[in-house]
């Protein structure tokens, strides 16, 4: 069995709310159980700067209710190189550490799973840290939940505004070439039409839904654009729609970055809490090149080849008729 003598704990790729009670968890739990912990800064940038500190159980005081990453986080591309990855090896090494755990998306585990591959002695488990739920292995990745729950804040919003002008908007949403985002922030705003990467849209339906919304005497109109959606790019289409629906005066809002900051919800703390202290336990009994996930709400151990091969988000066509039916 792999005896861990140190842990190391990183955050990288984009960060999600739920990594601070995550980073906690992996601390504390590795602390419980006399196991010393290191915080490497910004990702594998850090494994390669060796810009890394002791974290103790007071370095993780307070931060439950913070959005970000208290490690800072980045996309490495160095990291994908020979050079790179030695380099970072090297680092560990000298510090002892042989055992990783790193939260992230599949960027994230594709690095780590080749990183582990070349130098076995170091043991990694893998954490779904992402607002774009796109991770198979695990139900919910962290972040998910809250930044659904800002889209729709800000879509309600909007929605003030849409209703009061008699107003279409078309509003663009995160989660790369997910629509998982778009999908539950659409049901939950009650959006006209929901438009996603995992199923093409045909233009001319979508104005005949917007004309019989008019027909109607809808007030205002919201579509949802998922960021990976193949109809052409938001501000072609609202350009396309303008033509056909008169009565509306069409707009366009890019959420972007404000769907990914934030304190994270109750969901995403406990989330993170019990995936931290999973991928700690899982390391301890020998687990390694895995990841810890949520599956009916127990813990589910994945291995990173399969979580990186595989697709979660799979389209609930029923949840989409349903919006057509209950936004009539
Ligand atoms: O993966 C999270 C995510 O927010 C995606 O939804 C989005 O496509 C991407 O990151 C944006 O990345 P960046 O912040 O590097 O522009």
């Amino acid at each position: 069995m792999h005896k861990i003598s140190k842990l190391g704990v990183l955050t990288s790729g984009g960060d999600a709310p739920g990594m601070n009670p995550c980073i906690r968890a992996v601390v504390r739990t590795a602390i419980y159980n006399n196991i010393p912990v290191v915080g490497v800064r910004q990702g594998y940038k850090g494994m390669i700067e060796n810009d890394m500190y002791d974290m103790e159980t007071r370095s993780v005081s307070n931060i439950l209710s913070l959005g970000g990453t208290i490690l800072k986080t980045a996309r490495c591309l160095t990291f994908h190189t020979d050079e790179g990855m030695e380099t970072a090896y090297q680092n560990l090494k000298a510090r002892g550490i042989n055992a990783l755990v790193v939260i992230g998306g599949d960027g994230t585990f594709t690095g780590a799973l080749r990183f582990s591959k070349k130098y076995p002695d170091i043991a990694v488990m893998g954490i779904p840290g992402t607002i774009d739920n796109d991770l198979y292995g695990s139900t919910y990745t962290l972040g998910f939940d809250t930044a659904t729950n800002t889209v729709i804040e800000a879509i309600d919003k909007i929605r003030d505004t849409a209703d009061s002008h008699d107003r279409l908007f078309f509003i663009e949403v995160m989660g790369r070439d997910s629509g998982a985002i778009a999908l539950r922030a659409g049901i939950s705003c009650g959006a006209e039409a929901i438009l996603l990467p995992e199923k093409s849209t045909a233009i001319d339906d979508l104005i005949k839904q917007l004309k019989s919304g008019e027909s109607n005497k809808k007030s205002s109109s919201i579509v949802i654009v998922a960021e990976g959606d193949k109809s052409g790019g938001i501000y072609d289409l609202a350009e396309a729609v303008q033509k056909e629906v008169k009565n509306y005066d069409i707009k366009v809002t890019i959420l972007g970055h404000l769907q990914r900051g934030g304190s994270p919800s109750s969901f995403d703390r406990i989330l993170g809490s019990r995936l931290g202290y999973a991928a700690v336990k899982a390391l301890i009994n020998g687990h390694s090149q895995k990841m810890v996930g949520l599956e009916a709400n127990h813990i589910k151990i994945t291995s990173l080849e399969e979580a990186l091969t595989q697709h979660e988000f799979k389209l609930e066509e029923d949840l989409l008729e349903m919006v057509d039916v209950l936004s009539i």
